[in-house]
């Protein structure tokens, strides 16, 4: 039987209201990331995309769950971006992504990439960062990281909730992820999730060793951490901390 089309005439307010959720809709994902997200849906590695948990300049973030129930948590990079033409720097200086075409499209599908590739490598390392699940195109799965239904706070929000203890294992992870041939390159409090231990995130721009500027990056991403803590009265010599990183 032929479906019923209704010819109710919407009224302003329902159309209004519709047009306000495409423009919410249409804001947040492209078209093309829906297709994906579709697919992600289909392929059953999500059931469901619950809530956004984070807009950015690069990304956005987003709850979902797994058929199992679990949640996870998916950042979809954004095609629609000029942002990541000036951070190209760190994907032609890393010898695992010299190849790539110069198009804005693919630009940010290595971003996507690198990160992913970049999560394996902790996981390997025992670094605390989210174990990566999936990658599609430009969109990464990985591990949620937070308590109940919400995400941890990051370290900008909370501070170092377990002091010393919060810097030790900041400084082991930077040890770690080093001897495991990576160095981070955008460390900050913005960047760490605050759980019963501090968790990395946002590993997009992360280079191995071979980079040129390896070196002054992780000089910089100590530099940040220590700046931090001693605001908030704990301090570190910097000579000390890259000594014991690069095991010298
Ligand atoms: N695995 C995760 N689990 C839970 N929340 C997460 C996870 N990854 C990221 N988030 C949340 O999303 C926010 C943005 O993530 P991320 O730093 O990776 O993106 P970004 O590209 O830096 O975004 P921006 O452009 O805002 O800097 C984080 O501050 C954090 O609150
Ligand atoms: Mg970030």
């Amino acid at each position: 039987m032929a479906r019923k089309v209704s010819k109710r005439k919407r009224p302003e307010k329902e159309k209004h209201q519709l047009k306000e959720r495409f423009k919410i809709e249409s804001e947040v994902f492209d078209r093309q990331s829906l297709l994906l997200l579709y697919r992600l849906l289909k392929k059953r590695i999500i059931s469901s995309v619950d809530y956004c948990v984070s807009t950015g300049k690069e990304a956005n973030v987003f709850r979902a769950t797994a058929p199992s129930g679990k949640f996870v948590a998916i950042k979809i990079y954004k095609i629609e971006t000029t942002h990541f033409l000036k951070r190209q720097q760190y994907l032609t200086g890393d010898p695992r992504f010299e190849k790539i075409k110069p198009s804005g499209k693919e630009i940010v599908k290595a971003f996507a990439r690198k990160e992913y590739k970049n999560l394996e490598i902790c996981e390997r390392a025992g670094v605390h960062a989210p174990m990566p699940y999936y990658l599609l195109e430009n969109i990464l799965v990985m591990e949620f990281l937070g308590v109940g239904e919400l995400p941890f706070p990051t370290m900008d929000m909370v501070g170092p909730l377990h002091g010393e203890k919060d810097l030790d294992s900041i400084l082991d992870d930077i040890r770690k992820m080093y001897q495991a041939n990576l160095v981070h390159a955008d460390v900050s409090e913005y960047n760490i999730m605050i759980g019963d231990i501090p968790y990395f995130i946002d590993w997009g721009q992360g280079v191995v060793k071979g980079h040129p500027n390896a070196e002054k990056f992780l000089e910089r991403d100590v530099s940040i951490i220590l700046d931090f803590f001693e605001k908030h009265g704990i301090k570190r010599s910097l000579r000390k901390a890259l000594k014991a990183i690069r095991g010298g």
